[in-house]
């Protein structure tokens, strides 16, 4: 029996101009830790930043597991230049009556404000209308993190409004911007 959704987050190779977007695998530990150790990369997203490399390996395994359970996941995001993993992007969640998906990123902190995350966001959008049969797309930072929601915006995604302290992070209550991108505001603009 053919099943629509099977191997759904089994993630393939995605290219952009200088990034390549595949799979995490075990090797990658070294990298992941090298830029989540940082508490500036960890400061606006849900996990600590890393202070051992044991934790890099276990979050590694978590994604190849992920893969293989068909839940949602991450790729890597690989530097073409350097061939290094600098972050990932990948399904924060997937409501499959709604046909929504939640997006979300980090990118080392020595590659921010290059316009990588912009192009790696992009091409997500891209393939997840394109080949998941999904209606909309939504993500959401922090409102003290400004630079997340200008990626947001210049990928076309449209900000909705504040969801008040939304989430307890890092000993908090935070105030998020949600933004959100519907299929047809890609056939709307032409792209
Ligand atoms: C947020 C993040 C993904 C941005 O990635 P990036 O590759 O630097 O993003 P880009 O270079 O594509 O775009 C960044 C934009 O934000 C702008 N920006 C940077 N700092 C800013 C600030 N303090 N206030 C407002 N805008 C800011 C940049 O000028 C740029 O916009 P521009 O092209 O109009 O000049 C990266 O900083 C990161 O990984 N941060 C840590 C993890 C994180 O916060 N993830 C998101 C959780 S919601």
């Amino acid at each position: 029996m053919f099943f629509y959704h099977s191997n759904l987050f089994y993630l393939p190779q995605l290219e952009t101009e200088r990034l390549i977007l595949r799979r995490i695998r075990p090797s990658d530990a070294r990298d992941v830790f090298a830029y989540s150790r940082d508490p500036e990369v960890a400061r606006y997203v849900l996990w600590q930043a890393q202070t051992d490399i044991k934790e890099a390996k276990s979050y590694c395994r978590s994604m190849v597991r992920q893969y293989k359970n068909d839940e949602p996941s991450s790729w890597g995001i690989i530097d073409r230049a350097s061939d290094h993993l600098i972050g990932t992007i990948g399904y924060m969640s997937y409501d499959d009556s709604n046909r929504s998906t939640e997006l979300g990123y980090s990118l080392a902190h020595w590659k921010w404000n290059q316009g990588l995350m912009t192009e790696a966001l992009s091409r997500v959008i891209q393939y997840t209308f394109a080949s998941m049969n999904i209606n909309r797309i939504e993500a959401q930072h922090e409102t003290e993190n400004p630079a997340s929601g200008r990626v947001m915006e210049k990928c076309g995604m449209r900000k909705e409004g504040v969801l008040r302290q939304r989430l307890y992070n890092k000993g908090r209550y935070v105030d998020v911007c949600l933004y959100s991108i519907l299929k047809s505001d890609i056939k709307a603009s032409g792209n």
